[in-house]
């Protein structure tokens, strides 16, 4: 029996812990994700992204928690839930010896597809794979891989639908047309959970961030609200040798400002042109971004 609860968040997860021996991989994790929307789970590796996703499939079982999908609970529900969503993981696992279509169709039976013919076509359509149908997987590219996942993870045209780090170690010019493929999504109202530790894929495709890091969601938000609540308006950029970046770091922390190296600079993120006289005249003002959060957040490096 679904809960009877409205589905206006078909992901609901409350106060959610999974450890593996002595690593907490999910830490007490609130998370909700309202119906049509795309959350971007973004967080830097290992802060227990895959880990949330195995646990909304029903692959990984929590320590405690609410864990909510479509209505259902978990891990008592799961089953029922796995059905009616749409899942591709960040590992391609994808059957390398049969054609495109003839992994769809195995799908397609999986989620017991009533007319698989017409499934397999919508999918090959989706993905821009149509005419690739009849080559083995192994003769595809990594590029053409990813898009088979997804195919493969939306046969059964599910409402709800978790992307485990699309784009992870593709090119940049692969990654625009996954872009392309995950708006489609968007565009038809589908809900979305795609974690990424790939600050421009979060910007880019979510509606709201919720940013995780050490098993916890640490700041949510729309992206633009995020950069003004924790980056302000502008960051200041200073270039110079390793001596004087250092010596800039230290003014800053004496005023109460936080920066951070950004390659060969420090950037100085809430600054104030006017009152932070310490920060040199030529240096470079900028619009502060959602990666000046992510660092300052996570404490780790952007990619
Ligand atoms: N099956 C597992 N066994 C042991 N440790 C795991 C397992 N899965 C994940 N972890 C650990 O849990 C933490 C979170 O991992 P993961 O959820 O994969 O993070 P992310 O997807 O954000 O990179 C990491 O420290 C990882 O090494
Ligand atoms: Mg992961």
């Amino acid at each position: 029996m679904p809960l009877d609860l409205p589905l206006e968040c078909p992901i609901r997860l409350s106060n959610v812990f999974k450890s593996f021996g002595s690593i907490r991989a999910v830490d007490g994790l609130d998370l909700d994700v309202p119906a049509g929307s795309c959350l971007g789970l973004l967080g830097p590796n290992g802060a227990g992204k895959s880990t949330t996703m195995r646990l909304l499939t029903g692959q990984a079982i929590a320590d405690s928690g609410d864990l909510e999908v479509l209505g259902f609970e978990l891990p008592k529900q799961s089953k029922s839930a796995r059905a009616r969503m749409g899942l591709v993981p960040q590992l391609d696992n994808l059957d390398v010896d049969v054609s495109v279509e003839e992994n769809l169709k195995v799908s397609a039976r999986l989620y017991r597809v009533k007319d698989i013919p017409a499934a397999v076509d919508r999918a090959l359509d989706l993905a821009r794979l149509t005419d690739r149908r009849k080559d083995a997987v192994d003769e595809l590219s990594g590029g053409m891989r990813r898009r088979m996942l997804l195919a493969r993870g939306l046969i059964h045209d599910p409402d709800l639908i978790l992307l485990d780090e699309p784009t992870v170690g593709l090119d940049p010019q692969i990654r625009t047309q996954i872009w392309t493929l995950i708006d489609d999504l968007r565009s038809r109202g589908k809900t979305v959970l795609m974690s990424t530790h790939y600050i421009e894929e979060a910007e880019r495709l979510a509606d709201d961030i919720a940013v995780m890091a050490h098993g916890k969601i640490i700041a949510r938000g729309k992206p633009s609200d995020l950069v003004t609540e924790f980056a302000g308006e502008l960051t200041a950029e200073v270039y110079g040798p390793p001596d004087r970046l250092t010596e800039v770091r230290a003014l800053a922390d004496a005023e109460g400002l936080r920066s951070r190296p950004a390659g060969p600079a420090v950037a100085i993120v809430g600054a104030d042109r006017d009152r932070h006289t310490f920060i040199p005249p030529e240096a470079v003002w900028r619009a502060a971004s959602l990666e000046d959060v992510f660092v300052l957040l996570t404490g780790e490096e952007a990619e």
